[in-house]
């Protein structure tokens, strides 16, 4: 396939870029705004390929994606350009409104245009949260943060592109992904750089909200089988194999870093904090579709990643996140 993957600069993108130019022999052209998320080290092994192509430009530039198309000549798009950290949509929520609702419209009227399949990757984050049971496709919507809620924004307009206009568009939500490659304002990687520094470690309120996690490389096939073989005007959920509460998560993370439990300190709860993500994934599952890596193993491979590729970290943390941290906790990195 020959596919348009906007926003494929950033963790999950890169991963779905590289899975798909590597082991499906797919054509990419990436189109990436390049915010403090995206990053060209991200696709450092992808960019001498001749089966790749990097533009630089953001999803809600109409000039910018016509000429991605153009260049790339597409026959679908993937769309997992977004703002995606809950904390900066509660301080900022500006860009999460301009990317998420007029970016999804213009890549939208761009596939319309052009008679593309569309795909939107979304997150379990619009059904809100469940303290029993699990979400399914069926759950309504019932988004917490102007993260969330913009995200369900945008999925309701690809829905209605599908009912309207008959595009060939599809939806598949995600829970919580890890993996190498992601910033780390996120909670894994986060806790993984300030154990290895003996820096604190900061767990929002009780530490026991939960999270259903998948790694990153499950998530990007899921989107890959439901691009390749789901329905269109559908939307399919992508869960991970295991639940885990965030003190938990943590407490490994000390345990794998050989750092100290006492530099976990609890700090003030984020508002509006969801307390527990739980997905079934049975409707992509009876597509053919399931996750491989159980948690344990993932969260031991991804802090030997962070350890073996400061190459990779070392300028993210003297840079914008030096100060994006200061304003969050109240405290500088060591
Ligand atoms: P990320 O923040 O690492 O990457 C986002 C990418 O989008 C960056 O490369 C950024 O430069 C780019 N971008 C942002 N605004 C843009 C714009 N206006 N135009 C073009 N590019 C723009 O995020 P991620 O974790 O890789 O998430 C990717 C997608 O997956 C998002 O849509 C997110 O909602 C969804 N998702 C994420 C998770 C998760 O746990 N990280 C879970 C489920 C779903
Ligand atoms: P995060 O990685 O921001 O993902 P999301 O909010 O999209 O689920 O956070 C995961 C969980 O970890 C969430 O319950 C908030 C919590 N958390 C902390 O306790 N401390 C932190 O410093 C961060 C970033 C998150």
């Amino acid at each position: 396939m020959r596919l348009l993957v906007c926003g494929g600069a950033g963790f999950i993108g890169s991963t779905f870029a590289r899975q798909r130019v590597h082991e499906h022999d797919d054509e990419v052209t990436v189109l990436d705004k390049l915010t403090y998320a995206g990053r060209e080290e991200n696709l450092h092994d992808l960019v001498d390929d001749a089966r790749f192509r990097f533009i630089r430009g953001a999803i809600e530039d109409r000039e910018a994606v016509a000429a991605a198309i153009e260049a790339g000549a597409p026959e679908a798009i993937v769309n997992f350009a977004a703002e995606t950290h809950v904390d900066r949509s509660i301080a900022e929520p500006d860009a999460f409104v301009s990317t998420h609702a007029l970016g999804t419209y213009v890549l939208l009227e761009a596939a319309r245009e052009h008679q593309l399949r569309y795909l939107q990757v979304s997150t379990d984050e619009v059904y809100g949260s469940i303290a029993e049971g699990t979400f399914t496709e069926e759950s309504p919507l019932a988004p917490s943060s102007p993260y969330s809620a913009t995200k369900a924004g945008a999925d309701l307009l690809v829905q209605s592109y599908f009912h309207t206009y008959g595009l060939s568009a599809l939806i598949c939500r995600g829970s919580n992904n890890y993996g190498p490659y992601q910033y780390p304002e996120k909670l894994i990687p986060l806790m993984i750089l300030n154990a290895l520094h003996g820096d604190s470690l900061p767990v929002y309120g009780d530490g026991m909200q939960v999270r259903n996690w998948i790694h990153a490389s499950d998530f990007a096939a899921a989107i890959g089988h439901v691009l390749e073989q789901g329905n269109a005007g559908e939307l399919y959920n992508a869960g991970g194999p295991d639940e885990e509460a965030n003190l938990t998560v943590v407490r490994r993370i000390v345990a794998l870093t050989g750092a100290s439990e006492s530099q976990i300190e609890h700090v003030t709860d984020r508002p509006g904090h969801d307390r527990r993500y739980s997905l079934s994934s049975q409707k992509l599952r009876a597509l053919g579709w399931s996750p491989r890596v159980r948690f344990e193993e993932g969260l031991e491979r991804t802090v030997a990643w962070y350890r073996e590729n400061s190459w990779w970290w070392e300028p993210i943390r003297s840079g914008e996140y030096r100060a994006y941290y200061e304003r969050q906790y109240g405290r500088s990195l060591s």
